[in-house]
C-alpha cells in the first residue's frame, strides 16, 4: 500500500504574527501539489487563524501544536479542539517530548486528546520518542511501543488508519545527531508493528509515520527512501521558507 509521504513543521515556540505571515507569502505558491505530499507548517495558536486566511488557495496546511481535550469549560489559558477545528485547520500535533517533559503531560492526556480531536474532525500528530538513557539501554522498542499503546487506547480501528505518528528520539531533537536511517526506520517498523498487534495488517500499513529529530534538507532523502518512513516532523529546518521548501523539494 502507498502512503502519501507528510512533510511537517513545528515551529514550536517561534515567530511573531508578522514573521509567520511572511512566511506563508514566501511557500505558499511553491509547494509541491497535495496529490504527492502534505505539506504542514505547525504553528503557535495565536497564529493560525490569520495564517489559515492567508493560505487559501495554497496548498499549505496546516497545524496546531497542542490542544486540550475538552471542547470548552473553565480552563484559563487552552484551547479547544473545537476552537482549532472551527479555524478550519487540518492536524494537532500532540504528546510532544517538550510537552510530556515540560509540562507534564501524560499517556492519559494525551490518549484524551487523541479522541477529542477525532471528534471534531481533526487528524491527531501523535509524537512518541525515548530519551538518551532509554536508547543507551536498548530499551527504545518496549518503551516506544508502551508510548503507543497508551496513546491509541480506546481509538477505533478507522482512525488509527487516519492518524499521523511521529517518531522523535529526544536525543535526536535540536541537538544535530539525527538518527541513522537504520536506527529511525527501526523504531518507525516497531510503531508500525505495534499498530498491527493491535489494529490489525490494514490499519498497520495505512496508518503514517514520521521520523523527527534534527531533519534537514541534506538529510531528509535518505529517510523518506526507508520502508517504514512516511514523513518528517522538522524543528529548525522549518523556520526559513527557504528551507522548508527545499524539504519540499524532493516532490517537486
Ligand atoms: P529539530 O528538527 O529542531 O531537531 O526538532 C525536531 C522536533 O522536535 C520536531 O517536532
Amino acid at each position: 500500500m502507498s502512503r502519501k509521504p507528510i512533510i511537517a513543521g513545528n515551529w514550536k515556540m517561534n515567530k511573531t504574527l508578522s514573521e509567520a505571515q511572511a512566511f506563508v507569502d514566501a511557500v505558499k505558491n511553491n509547494l509541491p501539489s497535495s496529490e504527492k505530499v502534505d505539506s504542514v507548517i505547525g504553528a503557535p495558536a495565536l497564529f493560525l487563524a490569520p495564517m489559515a486566511y492567508s493560505r487559501q488557495g495554497s496548498e499549505l496546511q496546516l497545524a496546531a501544536e497542542n490542544s486540550y481535550f475538552e471542547n470548552a469549560g473553565a480552563f484559563t489559558g487552552e484551547n479547544s479542539p473545537a476552537a482549532i477545528a472551527d479555524l478550519g485547520i487540518e492536524y494537532i500535533i500532540i504528546g510532544h517530548s517538550e510537552r510530556r517533559e515540560y509540562f507534564h503531560e501524560t499517556d492519559e492526556d494525551i490518549n484524551k486528546k487523541a479522541k477529542a480531536i477525532f471528534a471534531n474532525g481533526l487528524t491527531p500528530i501523535l509524537c512518541c520518542g525515548e530519551t538518551l538513557e532509554t536508547f543507551e539501554a536498548g530499551k527504545t522498542a518496549e518503551f516506544v511501543s508502551a508510548q503507543i499503546e497508551a496513546g491509541l487506547e480506546g481509538l477505533t480501528a478507522e482512525q488509527v488508519s487516519k492518524l499521523v505518528i511521529a517518531y522523535e528520539p529526544i536525543w535526536a531533537i535540536g541537538t544535530g545527531k539525527t538518527a541513522t536511517n537504520e536506527i529511525a526506520d527501526e523504531t518507525c517498523g516497531v510503531v508500525r508493528s505495534t499498530v498491527e498487534k493491535l489494529y490489525g495488517k490494514e490499519v498497520s500499513e495505512a496508518v503514517r509515520i514520521q521520523y523527527g529529530g534534527s531533519v534537514k534538507p541534506e538529510t531528509i532523502e535518505g529517510l523518506m527512501a526507508k520502508e517504514n518512513i512516511d514523513g518528517a516532523l522538522v524543528g529548525g529546518a522549518s523556520l526559513e521558507a527557504e528551507s522548508f521548501l527545499a524539504l519540499l523539494e524532493i516532490y517537486k
